[in-house]
C-alpha cells in the first residue's frame, strides 16, 4: 500500500480554509489502497481530530509537523506527543529540514524526539536529505549516513522498524524541477544500505521510503514504478485539494 502524506507546513492561515481543504480531500479521496496522512498545523489537530471521529470510513490519518522530546512539563510552547496520542493522531514529521536549518533543530534534538514519539505510540516519519552544495561535492552518502546513524542512535531494532523515511534532498523542495526518479532510486537504496549496516538486511529491506520534493500531479507518475519507494511527502501540493486529490488517485492505481 502506497502512503501519501500532506505536510501543510504553516498554511492555510484559517481554520475555515483548512476544513474547506480537509472536507475537499474527504470528498475527492475514494481509494482504500492508498494510506493518505494530512499533516495540518497543530491548531487545526482538534477540529479535524473530532471530524474524522464521526465518519465511519477511515480514509485519511492524521499526522503533526513535530512534537516535544518530552512527554510534559516546563517546555514553553512545545506540544507533546502525549497530547497528539490523545487527539488520535498516529504520525509524526520528525527533522524536516526547514526545522533543521531554519529552527537548527540538531540531530541530537531529532533523536531525542524520535525516542519519545515511539515511546507514546507515535509513527515518526524521518526526513533527510542533502543540501545543493553537499550533492555537487559528492557528499549526499555521507549526509545521509550521518542523519541515520545520530537520528536513530540507541533505538532498538523493533522500533527501528516503525519509523518511516522520507528521502527530502534539500535542493527539489519548493521547487519546479523534482528531484530525478534515478537519484532517488539510488538515494533509496543507500538508505536500505545505510539500514543494512546499522541493524540488519531485514529491517533494511522492509523499510518505508518515501520521496519528498516538488511533487505534484505532473510528476508523481514518474516515479510510481521505482520499486524502492513506498510513497510520497506532499508539501506545496497538499494544500491544492485537486492537484492533492488527484495525486492520490495516480498514487493507488
Ligand atoms: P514540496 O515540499 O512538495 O513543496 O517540495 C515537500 C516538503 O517539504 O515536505
Amino acid at each position: 500500500m502506497r502512503l501519501i502524506v500532506a505536510n501543510w507546513k504553516m498554511n492555510p492561515i484559517s481554520s475555515k480554509r483548512a476544513l474547506e481543504i480537509f472536507n475537499q480531500f474527504l470528498r475527492g479521496i475514494t481509494i482504500s489502497h492508498t494510506e493518505v496522512i494530512i499533516c495540518p498545523p497543530f491548531l487545526y489537530l482538534p477540529f479535524l481530530s473530532t471530524k474524522l471521529k464521526k465518519l465511519k470510513e477511515k480514509k485519511i490519518k492524521l499526522g503533526a509537523q513535530d512534537c516535544a522530546f518530552a512527554e510534559k512539563g516546563a517546555f514553553t510552547g512545545e506540544i507533546s506527543p502525549l497530547m497528539l496520542k490523545d487527539l488520535g493522531v498516529k504520525f509524526v514529521i520528525l527533522g524536516h529540514s526547514e526545522r533543521r536549518m531554519i529552527l537548527k533543530e540538531t540531530d541530537e534534538i531529532i533523536n531525542k524526539k524520535l525516542k519519545e514519539a515511539l515511546k507514546t505510540g507515535l509513527q515518526p516519519i524521518l526526513c533527510i536529505g542533502e543540501t545543493i552544495a553537499e550533492r555537487e561535492k559528492g557528499k549526499t552518502f555521507l549526509v545521509l549516513e550521518n542523519e541515520i546513524k545520530k537520528g536513530l542512535k540507541g533505538i532498538s531494532r523493533r522500533d527501528a522498524a516503525k519509523i518511516l523515511f522520507a528521502y527530502e534532498p534539500i535542493w527539489a523542495i519548493g521547487k519546479r524541477d523534482s528531484c530525478p526518479v534515478h537519484e532517488v532510486m539510488i538515494e533509496a537504496l543507500s538508505i536500505r544500505k545505510i539500514l543494512t549496516g546499522l541493524y540488519n538486511k531485514k529491517i533494511a529491506k522492509s523499510a518505508k521510503i518515501l520521496y519528498g520534493g516538488s511533487i505534484d500531479s505532473t510528476n508523481v507518475n514518474d516515479y510510481l514504478h521505482n520499486f524502492a519507494l513506498q510513497g510520497f511527502l506532499v508539501g506545496g501540493s497538499s494544500i491544492e485539494p485537486k492537484d492533492f486529490v488527484k495525486i492520490v488517485k495516480i498514487a493507488g492505481k
